[in-house]
């Protein structure tokens, strides 16, 4: 039997329970694995908690978009993107859904190889906020010379658009709490405190101005600041704002309505992930890990902000 977590209902944490189901074994085009780390993000929170829809239909929902974990069977003609596949191999997965198990059965075409050297949780909550920060760089054509400005930059998502755009010669002002500040720091970006006179702070860290914006929050204060900083529309993007910002003229990105999904993209950038992930040239700060059981936990951690880095449960 395989250990699933599911949202029953909607609503907080403690719609999430634990099921027991019979793995299928892995049809065409498909591998299984022994699940040893699941990155938790705030998308499966928002796909519960009825701000995404609440159709009763779609319950019990399965959650978690990305997995690593040891290859248990290969069906037929199951060759991922980087190679032929064996039992045994140890591999991250994404896209997949219902990553939050301790065994999956997921497409191929979403697996390629764990780097060695990378941790089980580093290795399970990297690809999500490592393929929308390339997403984020790529949709806006980050390049050295440029001085970028990246609201919420304390996240998951935030941390590695900092670090990917370093690799790419770019400066980084990065917006977060003051308790973040020094993390932010270490990374190479130069830290301001979000709120009121956030425009000001901007300008005087940045006089000769800003290339480019990157909106990780979806704020109004967001939107404005960028607006008001970054004349060229095209090179500010948001993963957050999908009720101003396509109004506005930004390009919205990811899964909402009129976003810019990037599939592709995101799909093609794994390899060069893992690669640098696997090198230590990009750094998955893991900020807390959680058992299956303890998912509610992990889930009241990310949605207080409380997490310092990324949030992984280790099945
Ligand atoms: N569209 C897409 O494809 C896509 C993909 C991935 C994520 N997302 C979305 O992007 C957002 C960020 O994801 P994540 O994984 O980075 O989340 P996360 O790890 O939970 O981080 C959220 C960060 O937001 C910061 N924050 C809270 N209020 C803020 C404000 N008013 N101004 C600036 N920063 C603020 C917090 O920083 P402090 O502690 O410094 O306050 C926290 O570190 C989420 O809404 C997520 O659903 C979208």
């Amino acid at each position: 039997m395989t250990t699933i977590v599911q949202a029953a209902s909607y609503g907080g944490p403690e719609s999430l329970t634990l099921a027991q189901i019979d793995l299928p074994a892995p049809g065409p085009g498909e591998v299984a694995l022994d699940v040893r780390a699941a990155g938790v993000n705030p998308i499966d929170i928002k796909l519960y908690s009825g701000m995404m829809g609440a159709d009763p239909a779609a319950l019990p929902r399965r959650l978690g978009l990305e997995a690593a974990g040891v290859v248990t069977a290969v069906g037929p003609d199951a060759v991922g993107p980087e190679g032929p596949i064996a039992v045994g191999d140890e591999v991250i997965a994404f896209p997949i859904g219902g990553a939050y198990a301790d065994q999956v059965v997921v497409p191929a075409r979403a697996v390629i190889p764990k780097p060695a050297a990378l941790g089980w949780p580093e290795a399970g909550g990297l690809m999500v906020t490592g393929a929308t920060a390339v997403h984020l760089l790529t949709a806006t054509s980050v390049d050295a010379g440029d001085t970028v400005l990246v609201h919420g930059a304390s996240g998951g998502v935030g941390l590695m658009v900092i670090q990917l755009a370093k690799l790419r010669g770019a400066r980084v002002i990065a917006t977060a709490s003051p308790r973040r500040h020094e993390a932010l720091i270490a990374l190479g970006a130069e830290p301001v405190a979000y709120g009121d006179g956030l425009l000001e702070r901007v300008q005087a860290v940045a006089p000769d101005g800003i290339n480019v914006a990157l909106d990780l929050i979806g704020s109004q204060e967001a939107l404005e600041t960028s607006l008001a900083l970054v004349a060229d529309r095209t090179r500010i993007a948001s993963i957050a704002n999908f009720s101003s910002g396509p109004a506005a003229g930004i390009k919205v990105l990811g899964g909402g309505p009129g976003a810019d999904p990037g599939d592709e993209l995101r799909a093609a950038a794994r390899p060069e992930l893992a690669r640098l992930a696997g090198e230590g040239t990009l750094v998955v700060s893991v900020g807390a890990t959680f058992a299956l059981a303890e998912v509610a936990e992990a889930h009241r951690l990310v949605a207080a902000g409380g997490a310092n880095g990324k949030v992984v449960l280790l099945p």
